[in-house]
């Protein structure tokens, strides 16, 4: 039976089915959203849209544009020249007229890069993600999911017919516990690579080593690490020397460092295969716009002939960690281009984001249920086309604007 948690107010009457006294009028069937509204108003999580302008004189740590590469001339103009040569959209699902040779050359380039044997694109991080938690496992697999991990892996994990065991954030011995314990025939082990929230890495050889001890495959969401870990950038599977092991597989998504949009899964070429055939992601959706295309394939090929981009990144992040950390704040320590700075509550952390923005400084702001840990947060991007007076305008826009409670 389905159940409801307490923030999803039934429409039915208490204790049972509909009848006819219980049927809304069609002018009502929505009224229960309005309630939930009302609910997520009181807790503080309402969310808005804001549509920002092109020349937006705010500066932006809010964006995952790592690399400050999607306004590149070279990657603009890599879209702009795969639209005019291939159209506006990629006319179908990859496996019926949506494959153009962007869509392979990328395919191919993207594998080297990150050493694998093969990739293939999706239309996001997100579907991409879906795919492999729902193809690489079968109602007989133990999925050992860890408990910070992102929605799109959580999703995945929901889809997937294995059995998921929830495993403490980042504590390979438990995951090797879970392993132990499993009576399913194969196993799957999966994590993002660095956690969105804030910026720690996973501890990919430890937990490469437990799931290899158990026969497990390991499953890494390298969305934040593509671009700014390993040598020039090329990922968190090459930074922990497991670029091209047997069994192991990463997914990217391609509208953070590399500036563009849409998703990849990387690994071996019968694991590539086996998608292709098999992944609902893969075959019911519409191919990656060749726009998107073009314009990942020009950054990751500016990303090749430039990788100190990758090593400036991080370098930012540092800068901006420990000036934070300096001023007084719960900066995190971060392991690629994240950085998150404490806030004392939800709504503090929403007003302490406004404020920012007011200043001239956008910022993310991360408060539950976005946040496993229930400590709401601002969070920034150390983006490496940042220039240091920007990083101290950066810091002392957000000293000067904390709220009471968030310094040490
Ligand atoms: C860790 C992680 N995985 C997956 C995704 C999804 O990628 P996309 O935005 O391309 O769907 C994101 C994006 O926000 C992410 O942060």
């Amino acid at each position: 039976m389905a159940h409801r948690t307490a923030s999803e107010p039934s429409v039915l009457a208490p204790g049972g089915a509909p009848g006819p006294a219980d049927t809304p009028a069609p002018a009502a069937v929505f009224d229960w959203l309005d309630e939930t509204a009302e609910l997520r108003a009181r807790a503080g999580l309402t969310r808005t849209l804001r549509s920002r302008p092109a020349e937006d004189p705010v500066l932006d740590l809010a964006g995952n544009d790592y690399l400050g590469l999607t306004r590149h001339p070279a990657v603009t103009r890599a879209a702009a020249d795969a639209a005019l040569r291939w159209g506006g959209g990629a006319t179908g699902s990859r496996l019926v007229t949506g494959t153009t040779a962007l869509h392979t050359e990328l395919e191919d380039e993207l594998a080297e890069f990150c050493g694998v044997e093969a990739a293939l694109v999706f239309s996001s991080g997100y579907t991409a993600n879906l795919a492999a938690l729902t193809a690489l496992t079968d109602p007989d697999t133990l999925i050992v999911s860890d408990a910070y991990n992102h929605a799109s892996l959580i999703d995945g994990c929901r889809l997937a017919r294995g059995d998921v065991h929830r495993a403490p954030h980042s504590d390979p011995d438990a995951v090797r516990a879970a392993l132990a314990g499993r009576t399913q025939r194969r196993a799957l082990v999966v994590t993002d690579s660095v956690f969105s929230v804030d910026g720690n890495a996973a501890r990919l050889p430890e937990l490469s080593a437990a799931a290899r001890s158990a026969g497990a495959a390991l499953l890494v969401d390298d969305a934040h690490g593509l671009g700014v870990l390993g040598p020039g950038g090329s990922g968190a599977l090459a930074a922990a020397g497991l670029a091209g092991e047997p069994d192991t597989v990463a997914t990217v998504t391609l509208s953070k460092s590399l500036g563009s949009q849409g998703g990849a899964v990387l690994g071996p070429r019968r694991v590539i295969r086996h998608l292709t055939e098999t992944a609902r992601t893969f075959i019911f959706d519409t191919g990656l716009a060749p726009a998107a295309a073009g314009a990942a394939l020009g950054a990751l090929r500016l990303l090749r002939a430039e990788p100190q981009r990758a090593d400036r990144a991080r370098e930012v992040a540092r800068t901006l960690a420990d000036r934070l950390t300096a001023a007084g704040l719960h900066a995190s320590t971060p392991d690629a281009a994240v950085v998150s700075v404490r806030a004392p509550g939800p709504e503090a952390a929403v007003a302490w984001a406004a404020d920012c923005r007011r200043a001239g400084l956008a910022v993310g702001c991360f408060r539950p249920p976005s946040v496993p840990d229930g400590v709401s947060r601002l969070r920034l991007t150390a983006r490496g086309d940042l220039t240091d007076a920007q990083i101290t305008d950066a810091v002392r826009i957000i000293a000067s604007l904390a709220p009471a409670g968030a310094t040490r």
